[in-house]
């Protein structure tokens, strides 16, 4: 089984980009974790990251996963063009956040990408994005 983990626009950044929302662990930290709960769990992981939409969107068609973890950041309030990719391709998306965007600004509070995602994940720091992980794979060994 093979995962795609995608992180959209300044994720990149991550540890030092408002380390009171984001923490404090950066991106290759993060998916170096995630790469171990794969490998625990004898699933191969695979990292993406982009700041721009049509590079995200080519990431989620290009994609040969199993199933894929997408954090689209920002975009997830506004992309439709994602959101229609995600419809697209047929593999089960998770949609994850790190920071709980239900107590953050208005605007966060609306996906438009949730509604073709399988499920969606919100507020535990990098634990979101593994709980999307063992999702998937729950998901997928059930197929
Ligand atoms: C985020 C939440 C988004 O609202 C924000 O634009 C991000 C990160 C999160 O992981 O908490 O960039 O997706």
């Amino acid at each position: 089984m093979k995962l795609l983990v995608i992180h959209g626009p300044n994720l990149n950044l991550l540890g030092r980009r408002e380390p009171e929302v984001y923490g404090r662990l950066t991106l290759a930290e993060l998916n170096t974790s995630l790469q171990k709960h794969a490998a625990d769990r004898g699933v191969e992981a695979a990292f993406f990251q982009a700041n721009a939409e049509g590079a995200i969107i080519d990431a989620l068609q290009g994609s040969d996963a199993d199933g894929i973890v997408l954090n689209a950041a920002a975009y997830t309030h506004y992309s439709h063009a994602i959101a229609d990719a995600v419809k697209a391709i047929g593999v089960p998306v998770v949609e994850v956040h790190l920071s709980n965007v239900f107590a953050r600004e208005e605007f966060r509070r609306h996906s438009v990408i949730a509604a073709a995602c399988k499920g969606s994940i919100c507020g535990f720091s990098a634990l979101s994005y593994r709980l999307a992980m063992d999702a998937l794979i729950e998901l997928l060994s059930n197929k």
